[in-house]
């Protein structure tokens, strides 16, 4: 039985320190700290307003993230400023692996992007790197107002693809998501994109890892 598929979006689709270049007239040498933190941040404010029972969007956590990344290293952005680099984060570059391995793919199994991001933001980011059209829906956390990595979020997942006698398998560059998503009753594969990256020691295992996007025909006709 072939798993239908439930893409993560942001580090595994898109890649969130695409926004380096842009923060340079911004952060100069200090950049790439600000992006990576901005990242670290966003995600560390949504899983705490999950775990707080307080959902705000994930467009006000990377809106929230930016100030303080950019606070933390003592700098600052006007409004305006703000609003723009908001903006550009709709247009995240995709890996360059992402669109022709989605490719590759269509047709032979049922592909969903799943994200904490909004439907809208979703739309937009993969409107805008050529990857809306193949999939077969997009499951956005906010349909039930939590974050992954919440077994909740999972379970929906499953009722809004459809998936429910079959398998589910997450793709995900996310560690904390794979774990998630095993807890949950749900394969997953680990996107390994940074080769010094270390899988979390839980005693929860991804069902396979893979370096690229462009492994997996093969690795999901073994599973
Ligand atoms: C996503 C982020 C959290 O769900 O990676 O797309």
């Amino acid at each position: 039985m072939q798993p239908y598929l439930a893409f993560d979006v942001y580090g595994t689709l898109v890649d969130p320190m695409g926004m380096s270049e842009l923060l340079a007239s911004d952060a100069r040498d200090a950049a790439r700290s600000v992006s990576a933190q901005w990242r670290e941040k966003q995600l560390e404010f949504s899983f705490r307003k999950g775990l707080m029972r307080a959902y705000e969007d994930f467009g006000v956590c990377t809106r929230q993230a930016l100030r303080y990344s950019m606070a933390s290293h003592g700098l600052t952005l006007t409004k305006k400023r703000e609003d723009e680099l908001m903006a550009a984060y709709l247009q995240l570059p995709a890996f360059e692996d992402a669109l022709p391995s989605l490719r590759a793919l269509e047709g032979n199994y049922l592909m969903f992007a799943f994200s904490n991001g909004t439907p809208a933001a979703l739309k937009k980011v993969l409107g805008h790197n050529n990857l809306l059209p193949l999939f077969d829906g997009l499951v956005s956390v906010d349909d039930i107002r939590s974050f992954k990595p919440d077994p909740a979020v999972y379970a929906y997942a499953r009722r809004a693809t459809g998936a429910m006698d079959q398998p589910l398998c997450l793709v995900s560059s996310n560690a904390w998501d794979v774990i998630g998503a095993r807890s949950a009753g749900l394969m997953a594969i680990w996107v390994r994109r940074d080769p010094h990256k270390v899988f979390e020691d839980w005693g929860i295992e991804p069902n396979a890892t893979i370096n690229r996007l462009s492994e997996l025909p093969a690795v999901l006709s073994s599973l």
